[in-house]
């Protein structure tokens, strides 16, 4: 009983904990110039439904090209993370669904291989979706949901287990970070594994730039609810009054950097407030949502080289647009 109520009260402090930091992270953002909105916090209930929806538009070419290689290239893969053939934990940053993953859980799991998956999600909304369909899809897969931030939840698997990790991060997670984060990031990464240790990442990669553009931008309009429900979520969750449809989304996509952003504009002069703070926004004042970094191979090798991995290999989908890149810890 004791434990019972342990285990209760911890959650609550941890939920205060999340919303305060959600809280502090908000008024932060908003008073930079130009303001700011961390892309973390879209994914409540509704942004996990928005983005599997994403996942399946025509014009979100993303998810397709990882799942060519997942779906066809699912011995190579396993190949490439069991050379070693020692039980490893398979850990997951942002797993999301794991609509991917899946492919090689299964065939893993076939081929009788001693492994434990290990999916890390900010958001225990899509843990819970993920659990119940792997449980389903796989029955017997050791399988432990990590609920948290990238690097807390992977530190708390390290204390779980010695075994050797193999990281997955798809999906061109990467991409949402300015470049010196990503670098920042992955050097980070490296400090929490250990030499022979391998990181499978997944990079979006340059190409004809309306075809990027369009990824964000799609013709039904749910990218730009994807970016305007986390207004949604302010209002729901801190006390804010934005006024959604005083705002709207607006994507960039720059061929020399490689960076496509998105924006939601201030549609009027208005004030929004958010628990005791007041903001003001001019009219087509710009708040900064998100970045979609894309890559060249070069730029991957030498993200791997400078945060102290090496790039074993790559596999690239059959329309070469993306590139899952094989890492060992050095
Ligand atoms: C763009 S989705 C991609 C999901 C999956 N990797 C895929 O390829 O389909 C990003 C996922 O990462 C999670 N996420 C974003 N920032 C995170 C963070 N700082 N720590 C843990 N999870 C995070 C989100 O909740 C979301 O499920």
């Amino acid at each position: 009983m004791k434990l019972f109520e342990t285990a209760i009260k911890e959650n609550i402090e941890t939920e205060e904990q999340n919303k305060n930091n959600f809280l502090q992270d908000v008024i932060a953002g908003l008073r930079q110039h130009p303001k700011h909105l961390q892309s973390k916090y879209f994914y409540d209930q509704r942004g996990d439904t928005l983005f599997q929806e994403i996942m399946n538009l025509p014009e979100y070419y993303l998810t397709r090209c990882e799942m060519d290689i997942f779906e066809n290239k699912t011995a190579e893969i396993a190949a490439g993370i069991n050379a070693a053939q020692t039980p490893f934990d398979l850990i997951e940053l942002g797993a999301g669904d794991a609509s991917k993953s899946m492919h090689l859980l299964r065939y893993l799991k076939n081929e009788l291989t001693d492994f434990r998956y290990m999916p890390i999600d900010i958001s225990g909304n899509i843990l819970s979706v993920l659990d119940e369909k792997l449980k389903k899809n796989i029955p017997g897969l050791d399988i432990l949901c990590l609920e948290g931030e990238y690097f807390d939840m992977l530190y708390k698997a390290a204390q779980l287990s010695s075994r050797r990790k193999v990281i997955l991060f798809l999906g061109s997670n990467i991409g949402n970070m300015e470049l010196e984060e990503a670098y920042r990031f992955c050097f980070e990464l490296r400090k929490n594994l250990n030499k022979g240790d391998i990181v499978m990442i997944g990079f979006d990669l340059k190409k004809e730039p309306n075809t990027i553009l369009n990824a964000y931008n799609d013709a039904k309009g749910v990218t730009a609810s994807f970016n305007l429900n986390l207004l949604e979520r302010i209002n729901k969750e801190l006390k804010a009054d934005f006024k959604v449809d005083k705002f709207e989304h607006y994507e960039t996509y720059d061929p020399l950097s490689g960076a496509c952003r998105s924006y939601l504009i201030s549609l009027e002069d208005q004030k929004v407030s958010i628990d005791d703070a007041v903001f003001h926004f001019a009219e087509n004042e710009a708040v900064y949502m998100e970045v979609s970094q894309k890559f060249s191979i070069e730029d991957t090798e030498k993200m791997a080289a400078q945060s102290g991995f090496t790039q074993v290999y790559s596999i690239k989908d059959s329309k070469e647009w993306f590139v899952d890149a094989f890492w060992k810890a050095v």
